[in-house]
């Protein structure tokens, strides 16, 4: 009984969603919490490659809850497509519910988002152009919509209104949309989710009162955090721990754990400080090995060793009981392994996270050094272990599974 939280670890693209897929066995369900179609979580069964952006990973399997609550903004285009996709491949599996009170976006959220990322010149931050900024924008200056306002019949009246403040507010809007046209899609879109449409608060309770067990599947990583990550090269969601209970609607008392996600090197896509960054042929190799290319985007992901004082941080702040490790396949065989312990900052040692990008821009990673390693089956040989055991020590959490490619199959259970 209760609730177990999923968060990423680093900057996102952990595996959030191949170890999402991994737990439910053992749950009733999943809630998708924060976030929107920014997030990609990748689950693959049986060679087939399902590339999530809204749908809580469960959607897969049979008889499991999903629940798109109420922090998730939500792109109805996207979400519809995204149900179509799995409907046509057979695997839209599990039941569906959506949050009257989730914000919604609307396609001038994607034209500022571009406008904004254009207008920051060689200062952008990289984001994925799905309008999830200026979305939430708009939620925390009291404009949004949400999901409630659609199935009002004033909406078309509050959208009309909505596009007239937004246009005299950036007028380098003015004529980009025909505002009736997106009415009318919204009515249209609508029609197909208000099946799916309930007050999520009162399900989550239900649920966890006659029992039942859920997973909170995290979007995006916490050094993405709107308040902890390195702002301001972030998403605009709490992806921290927070952010399941804002998210949500579920209480603290009903959260039994909280898992971390971390791949065994670390990923960045778009803009930000990477202290472990490296632009040489073990960057290269970790992208090509491990296929870090974006899953919303397809943009190449960033590479660096295992920042162990970023993943400290993260664990801390979130309270993780227990971490998943992924991608362990991707060092394999490199001849040796680093993890950043600490940084060193004009002749001082670091021990933290700081807040200053000058200082993580400008900061010297201090690392230990693993010998490398040669899988042969799914034993993990005794320097993968000494790797583990490293981390472990250094985290102060203990590492619970261990995944060794993208299929469900390829996980080694540390429990
Ligand atoms: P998420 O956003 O945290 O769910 O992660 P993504 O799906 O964006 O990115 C993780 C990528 O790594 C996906 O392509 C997964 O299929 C893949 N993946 C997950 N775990 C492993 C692993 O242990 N080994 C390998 N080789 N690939 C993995
Ligand atoms: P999942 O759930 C990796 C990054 C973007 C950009 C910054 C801001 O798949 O782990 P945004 O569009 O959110 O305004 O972009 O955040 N970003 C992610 N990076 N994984 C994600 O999600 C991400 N969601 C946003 O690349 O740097
Ligand atoms: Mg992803």
């Amino acid at each position: 009984m209760g609730a177990i939280a999923v968060i990423g670890l680093q900057w996102g693209d952990e595996g959030k969603g191949r170890i999402v897929d991994l737990l439910v066995k053992n749950c009733d369900g999943v809630v998708r919490y924060n976030g929107g179609p920014n997030a990609g979580h990748t689950v693959v069964v049986d060679n087939e490659i399902f590339k999530l952006h809204l749908l809580p990973s469960g959607i897969l399997h049979k008889d499991k809850a999903n629940i798109v609550a109420n922090g998730v903004i939500i792109d109805p285009g996207v979400l519809i497509d995204e149900i179509e996709n799995l409907k046509q491949r057979g695997f839209f599996n599990g039941e569906l519910f959506i949050s009257d009170r989730a914000p919604l976006l609307f396609p001038y959220h994607k034209i500022l988002d571009e406008i904004e990322e254009s207008l920051r010149g060689s200062f952008n931050l990289g984001t994925t152009k799905r309008g999830v900024g200026p979305g939430y924008t708009d939620e925390v200056n009291r404009s949004a919509l949400r999901i409630t306002d659609l199935l009002s019949d004033s909406f078309g009246e509050k959208l009309r209104r909505l596009w007239d403040f937004k246009v005299r507010l950036f007028p380098v809007l003015e004529g980009r949309i025909e505002i009736d046209r997106v009415i009318d899609e919204y009515h249209n879109y609508l029609e197909y989710l208000k099946p799916y449409i309930v007050d999520t608060v009162d399900l989550l309770h239900k649920l966890l009162s006659e029992g039942k067990k859920l997973l909170l599947e995290g979007a995006q990583g916490f050094l993405l955090d709107i308040d902890f990550g390195t702002y301001p090269y972030v998403s605009s969601s709490s992806t921290s721990i927070g952010g399941v209970f804002s998210g949500s609607g579920i209480s603290q008392k009903q959260l039994e754990s909280v898992y971390g996600v971390a791949k065994a090197y670390m990923t960045r896509v778009g803009g930000g400080p990477f202290p472990t960054e490296l632009k040489d042929d073990t960057g290269n190799y970790l992208r090509e090995k491990g296929k870090e290319y974006g899953t919303a985007t397809g943009r190449p992901r960033r590479t660096g060793w295992l920042d162990c004082v970023a993943t400290r941080y993260s664990c801390r702040v979130n309270g993780i009981d227990g971490i998943y490790l992924t991608k362990m396949d991707i060092l394999d065989g490199l001849p040796e392994i680093k993890v950043c312990v600490a940084y060193e900052y004009e002749g001082n040692r670091i021990d933290y996270f700081p807040a200053s990008l000058d200082i993580l821009e400008n900061c010297t990673p201090i690392y230990e050094t693993f010998p490398g390693w040669r899988m042969s089956g799914t034993e993990l040989p005794p320097d993968a272990k000494s790797y583990i055991k490293y981390i472990e020590d250094f985290l102060g959490v203990n590492v619970l599974g261990v995944s060794i490619g993208p299929e469900r199959e390829a996980f080694i259970d540390l429990c």
